[in-house]
């Protein structure tokens, strides 16, 4: 199927009822391509990697190694592997752009301006991304409103223009409370820096963890005024505005 035959409108109002299960489930028999999904194994991906194992569906599970995460977000990567007997695919940036970056640049140059820190996100997390997403029909992301207000502006479904593909975001509209219901309720492995004030989890040098009544995603990229995207989302543009 393609979006000629499914409009974003369609696709948000026939899914916007469903349970996260009932959606997957939709979504697979909806859809004759690969589906992929890219897991940060933050609390709203485990939920998703859950419900997509539970339920034995052919959606291909990936994960961004930027070569910088938290030595808890490689613990949780390895609990989940365990727990499903799952294989999820891990992706690394090319040797020869970071030995390059890190060697002209410093490992430290992300903190030196903006730009520095984005060509490291580009390097680390967009072109890795690129590659996992080829010849994907979907891309399935732990995306939520709450969490900003960028992506409070965002739809259950959206069109990645530059990756000429369908974004479906299951948990936009999901609580905090809810994913911590399903942790409870299927038991699922989950980082442990998410009980240490760590609500959003990225790379560990550019992630702190969060004072009460701060943002949740205060602690990511926290020295810069305005940045608080690494530009993994920047393809997506929702010309309908918030429908689902
Ligand atoms: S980010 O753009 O700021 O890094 P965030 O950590 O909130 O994103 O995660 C939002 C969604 O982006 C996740 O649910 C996941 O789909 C995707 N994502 C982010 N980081 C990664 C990663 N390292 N590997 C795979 N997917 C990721
Ligand atoms: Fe590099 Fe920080 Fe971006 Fe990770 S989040 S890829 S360490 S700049």
């Amino acid at each position: 199927m393609t979006l000629n035959t499914a409009p974003l409108q369609t696709l948000r109002a026939d899914f916007h009822d469903l349970t996260l299960d009932e959606a997957l489930v939709a979504l697979r028999q909806r859809f004759d391509g690969r589906i992929a999904f890219s897991t940060s194994l933050g609390l709203e991906d485990q939920v998703i990697t859950d419900a997509i194992f539970r339920n034995g569906l052919d959606i291909d599970v990936f994960t961004l190694d930027t070569g910088r995460n938290f030595k808890e977000t490689y613990d949780t990567l390895d609990a989940t592997r365990k727990k499903y007997g799952q294989a999820i695919k891990t992706y690394y940036p090319q040797t020869l752009a970071i030995e390059h970056y890190v060697t002209i640049k410093g490992i430290n140059a992300i903190y030196e301006s903006v730009e520095n820190r984005k060509e490291c996100c580009t390097i680390r997390k967009i072109e890795p991304l690129n590659r996992a997403l080829q010849g994907a029909q979907v891309w399935i992301t732990g995306l939520r409103a709450a969490q900003s207000s960028f992506r409070a502006d965002m739809g259950l479904f959206e069109r990645d223009e530059q990756r000429d593909l369908v974004k479906f975001n299951p948990l936009l509209n999901a609580t905090s409370e809810q994913l911590w219901g399903y942790v409870r309720k299927y038991d699922i492995p989950y980082n442990q820096l998410h009980g240490q004030g760590f609500p959003s989890i990225g790379c560990a040098p550019c992630t702190r963890a969060i004072a009460q009544g701060e943002d949740e995603r205060a602690g990511r990229w926290w020295w810069e005024s305005h940045n608080q995207e690494c530009g993994l989302h920047d393809g997506t543009r929702n010309p309908l505005k918030k429908a689902a």
